[in-house]
């Protein structure tokens, strides 16, 4: 039931922190060994040397941020690419992968094809990063790490996809240990994940500030969402929020192409929105913002109040909490969720029940 809550979508987004408790509850123990996934299957995973990421929407955001950490942290090579696409191409599967599903609902069509036909002798197991239990997706695959975030009813997935985040971080985490990284560096990171139910309740408290952002929305037709490195799956995921449940076109861009064509969109009609947390890639963002400022675009960004950036003219700066590298993405989701749901409300749209989308998607 809602409850309180005028909508699903921001029940969901207010449950984050118990759901990401429950998500991280017994599994960030020294062993990290996610419900006996490792002990159980430790000769299968020993030999993983390529991993394969399949999911579509928002999962398959999830998916990309994965393999950003998968890449840094365990050295594990990996790749990601949508069910629908993936399904119908002739490709090539290196030897010794682990093939790898995301999805809410565990019954999204082109993800169950995808993981069907995975007859090559080249992958070494089938792993589903999935919310239910019941579903088709866990049924069918030898390999579970469930991420339990409770029934998602909304159809703009929230909790689901933070639950994800935090589910694939830990399953990093576990990846890294088979592969020889330092205890200290592993322990670290699940120390820091200890925080993220917190840290999310901190965000939520922004929901006032971000509500009056809103406003500026309303009249919009288009925006532009920029993030650098993991950001820039936040960006995707942030346009994605706004577009389908506001029906405001949204686009993303790695802030780095700006110049490479978007630039010449940008005027004061477009807001320009960041993700600008105090990580490597700040400086370099900066300077991608300062192109947009200088053409006269409206930047809305979402900063670390380390980021020294404040509001000026044209600038419109909303401060969140000092985040841990590793909980990045995860934490700076939540206020781009918040931002659409608030200009949905206000444009009039069913929130919960956008037009022409289902909430699982079980036909191609
Ligand atoms: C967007 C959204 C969809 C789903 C996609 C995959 O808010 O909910 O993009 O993420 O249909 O669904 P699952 O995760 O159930 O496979």
């Amino acid at each position: 039931e809602k409850g309180e809550y005028r909508h699903y979508m921001l029940k969901e987004i207010f449950e984050q922190p118990v759901a990401l408790q429950r998500t991280l509850e017994g599994r960030l123990g020294s062993v990290a060994d996610l419900d006996g996934l490792f002990s159980k299957n430790a000769d299968l995973l020993e030999r993983v040397r390529f991993i394969q990421i399949i999911a579509c929407g928002t999962s398959y955001h999830a998916g990309m941020i994965a393999r950003y950490w998968l890449e840094a942290l365990a050295g594990v090579p990996c790749q990601v690419e949508v069910a629908s696409e993936f399904r119908y191409r002739t490709h090539v599967v290196p030897e010794g992968t682990l093939f790898v599903t995301i999805s809410q609902s565990g019954e999204t069509a082109d993800t169950l094809a995808a993981l069907r036909a995975t007859n090559s002798p080249n992958y070494v197991g089938r792993l589903a990063v999935c919310n239910v239990d019941s579903s088709s997706l866990v049924r069918e695959s030898e390999l579970v790490l469930l991420t339990r975030a409770g029934p998602e009813i909304g159809v703009a997935s929230t909790k689901a996809f933070t639950t994800q985040l935090a589910a694939l971080k830990m399953l990093v985490l576990a990846m890294a240990r088979v592969r020889g990284v330092d205890e200290a560096t592993i322990q670290a990171q699940l120390d820091e994940l200890r925080q993220l139910p917190g840290l999310i309740q901190q965000v939520l408290l922004l929901d006032d500030e971000i509500e009056k952002l809103a406003e500026q929305f309303v009249e919009k037709n288009h925006t532009l969402f920029l993030g650098r490195g993991t950001q820039y799956p936040v960006a995707m995921e942030g346009a994605l929020k706004l577009k389908e449940i506001s029906y405001i076109h949204a686009e993303a861009y790695p802030a780095g192409e700006l110049k490479h064509g978007p630039l010449a969109l940008v005027d004061k009609e477009m807001p320009v929105v960041a993700v600008a947390p105090n990580d490597e890639l700040l400086e370099k963002l900066k300077s991608n913002l300062q192109e947009v400022r200088a053409r006269g675009g409206e930047l809305f960004i979402f900063a670390d109040g380390d980021a020294a950036l404040e509001n000026e003219d044209g600038m419109t700066v909303l401060n969140m909490p000092a985040v841990p590298e590793c909980l990045i993405p995860i934490v700076y989701t939540v206020p781009l969720q918040l931002l659409s749901y608030h200009v949905a409300v206000m444009r009039g749209t069913d929130v919960d029940q956008p037009r022409n989308l289902a909430k699982s998607v079980t036909v191609e």
